[in-house]
């Protein structure tokens, strides 16, 4: 997401109210440079076109607090934040994005598309940073108050491929996008785990096919986890 979409990071609701469909919550995961927040657009302006409401939000962000929160996080200059400190500042900026706007967008039938959720936490500060798994598991449970996605999609891309498409995006990098390749190796590996673990929940979509083949992918995903 550009810097002149965080106005709208709130989730810009659309379409028809969601009256008589159950809400879905769907969460899109994975490395650096794995082109998630591209297909997720997509993915819910095909939704759109299909007739359903659709909320897209992002982590860390999504609500004013979480917005700030983000700044925090990502800004270079926070470096040597204490790992501990970081995963509860993404817990804080989650808890309210969970009860500002997912709840809320659930309650009224909408498809909540959101770009990371719970699973950032235990890759990137569980995998990455070395935090104890079950720790992070109980904060994640503290921060949503137990609110899990319906389908979680992981977009699986080779690190070293990730991390020269961040960079050749030309955007800001991030104190986490700075991290060494081994940290970004960790995080890979932690997805592929979580995916492996809870095969209920997670679908893999190959995040290294061209866009448009990723955008058929996660689309294909998306619509079953939606229609059933
Ligand atoms: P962002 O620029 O949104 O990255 P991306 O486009 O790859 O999603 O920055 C979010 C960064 O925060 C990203 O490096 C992953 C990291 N992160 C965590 O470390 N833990 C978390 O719980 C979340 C939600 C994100």
């Amino acid at each position: 997401m550009s810097d002149a979409d965080d106005a709208n990071a709130g989730g810009g609701e659309s379409g028809p109210a969601g009256r008589g469909s159950p809400g879905r919550f769907i969460t899109f995961e994975g490395p650096e440079g794995a082109g998630k927040t591209t297909v997720m657009r997509a993915v819910a302006q095909r939704l759109r076109d299909g007739g359903r409401a659709v909320v897209e939000t992002r982590e860390p962000g999504g609500t004013r607090a979480g917005e700030r929160v983000r700044a925090v996080l990502l800004d270079q200059d926070s470096g040597g934040l204490q790992p501990t400190a970081e995963a509860l500042l993404f817990g804080a900026a989650r808890a309210e994005l969970v009860a500002q706007i997912i709840r809320p967008a659930l309650a009224n039938g909408c498809v909540v598309l959101c770009d990371r959720y719970t699973d950032s936490t235990l890759a990137y500060q569980g995998n990455g940073r070395g935090l104890d798994l079950d720790a992070l598991r109980a904060m994640n449970a503290f921060a949503t108050g137990g609110l899990e996605p319906d389908r979680t999609v992981l977009f699986d891309v080779d690190v070293q491929e990730g991390l020269r498409r961040r960079h050749a995006e030309g955007g800001a990098i991030t104190r986490l996008d700075a991290e060494s390749v081994a940290f970004h190796e960790r995080v890979a590996a932690g997805y592929r785990a979580l995916a492996a673990a809870e095969p209920g929940r997670w679908r893999v979509v190959d995040a290294g096919l061209a866009v448009d083949d990723v955008v058929e992918a996660a689309w294909g995903v998306v619509r079953i986890a939606i229609n059933g």
